[in-house]
């Protein structure tokens, strides 16, 4: 068998979560391969709805195990958290939730020095969920990490008293003193004390050489998927750098971040947005500041998953789908929140962009870096509710010349239209 991919094209909170949910009963495992409590996952059933940040989004279904792969980064205080709130709704993720040994762990300090590095940019700030991710990655690379499968080991806490006081250090040399800094409205010694509690906690999880455990599965038939966290734009390689996550959102990422080869990638899921939006600085060539905007903001709702920012909104952008196809090597797109644009008379869609007083399709290094002109080509509204439509074939004509427009445009068929955020709001093709 192979691992199946689905991941964000756009710049995150595509609608990840509602169908990695929506897949889980066709798989036997789910594993997330990146990111951290950065992301936030939202699925909706039975007139509930639930954030998931650090868990995968099958967990919803006790027949599916879902795995936290080597390439996430952890934070106790916010999966232990997650764990409570998953029990009250009845859900037992002791049962069908296994972490990776080698993922790396997330410390208060490392979100001291987020905000610390934050402050520094200024102006030019990335705009982070402030969740450590930054510092975590690069203690990663630079070899000075902790990971989960150390906080069994006798040298755990010294490695991090080690670890915390080079943190500070770097802090301090900005003038901050990080004795007085307070994290999530608690002292930092506060916070540490919970973080430890956690750690605590977080030990009746089991830890797997996850690596092993999807390999072993794919030679036994089962069935994995692999969900994404962010998006393809916020990739640290590819995406608007350096207004980026520090992971790697794309396939690539499936490889170094679960442990399994290149010729074991399956299926791959794009889910994009019907528009666009964005959280967090950075360039976004469609986004509209202004009624239209506003409008996609108020009937799409949107509002970070895990700050509760607004969300910037724009038009959709062909060139910079096809891009995040390309590098991606997308099979089949998932086109979610068709039903936002429901009251527009029309459709903009940007097909190219002017720049250096040139038309250009590509998100070239260039263009990446300057200010492009986007160039939009109009398209019929359908301007009725498509939220209760359960097939295919009572889908306004218009819509449907928009998912058949997209298709030709990005070379790539779509499987499944989102119509609204309950696991049944779904047409599968
Ligand atoms: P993720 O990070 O990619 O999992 O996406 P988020 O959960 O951060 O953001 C997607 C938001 O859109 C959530 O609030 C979902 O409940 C909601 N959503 C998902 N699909 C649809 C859809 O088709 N229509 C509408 N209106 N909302 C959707
Ligand atoms: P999901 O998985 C949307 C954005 C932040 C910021 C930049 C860097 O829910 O789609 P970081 O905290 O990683 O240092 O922030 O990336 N960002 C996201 N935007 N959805 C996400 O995740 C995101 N995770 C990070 O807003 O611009
Ligand atoms: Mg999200």
């Amino acid at each position: 068998m192979k691992v199946d991919v689905l991941l964000g094209l756009q710049w995150g909170d595509e609608g990840k979560g509602k169908i990695v949910d929506v897949l889980s009963a066709n798989y036997d495992i789910i594993a997330r391969f990146q990111g951290g409590p950065n992301a936030g996952h939202t699925l909706e059933m039975d007139g509930f709805k639930h954030v998931l940040h650090t868990i995968p989004s099958g967990i919803f279904h006790p027949n599916t195990l879902n795995v936290i792969g080597n390439g996430v980064i952890i934070d106790p205080f916010i999966l232990r958290k997650e764990i409570g709130l998953l029990q009250e709704k009845g859900v037992n993720p002791f049962e069908n939730l296994v972490v990776s040994k080698r993922a790396h762990l997330i410390l208060p300090s490392h979100r001291l020095l987020d905000a610390v590095n934050e402050m520094s940019r200024g102006e030019s700030k990335i705009g982070s969920t402030l969740k450590g991710i930054g510092p975590t990655y690069t203690d990663k690379t630079a070899r000075n990490g902790i990971r989960i499968g150390d906080i069994f080991m006798p040298y755990f806490e010294e490695r991090y008293q080690l670890l915390k006081e080079l943190h500070f250090r770097m802090a301090s040399s900005t003038g901050i003193d990080p004795a007085q800094f307070t994290l999530d409205g608690k002292s930092f010694g506060d916070y540490e004390k919970e973080w430890f509690q956690a750690i605590e906690a977080i030990k009746a999880i089991k830890q797997v050489d996850s690596e092993y455990l999807i390999n072993e599965a794919l030679d036994n038939g089962k069935r994995v998927l692999a969900e994404g966290a962010q998006g393809t734009l916020l990739d640290v390689d590819f995406g608007s750098y350096p207004f980026v996550t520090s992971s790697n959102t794309i396939t690539a990422g499936v490889c170094s971040g679960l442990g399994v080869a290149p010729n074991r990638i399956g299926k791959i899921m794009g889910v994009f947005k019907a528009y666009c939006t964005r959280v967090g600085s950075g360039p976004f060539p469609t986004e509209q500041e202004n009624e239209d905007g506003e409008l996609m903001r108020d009937a799409g709702r949107e509002f970070g998953s895990t700050t509760g920012r607004a969300r910037r909104c724009g038009w959709l952008d062909i060139p910079a789908l096809k891009y995040s196809v390309m590098i991606n090597g997308v099979t089949e797109l998932i086109i979610m929140k068709a039903d936002v644009l429901s009251p527009f008379d029309k459709i903009k869609v940007c097909t190219a962009y002017e720049f250096n007083n040139e038309i250009t399709e590509k998100l070239s290094y260039e263009a990446g870096q300057g200010v492009v002109v986007p160039l939009y080509e109009d398209l019929a509204g359908w301007k009725v509710d498509i939220t209760e439509i359960k097939a295919e074939n009572e889908l306004p004509a218009s819509f449907r010349d928009y998912i058949k427009y997209i298709e030709n445009k990005t070379g790539v068929g779509i499987s499944m239209i989102s119509v609204g955020p309950d696991r049944t709001q779904t047409i599968e093709r």
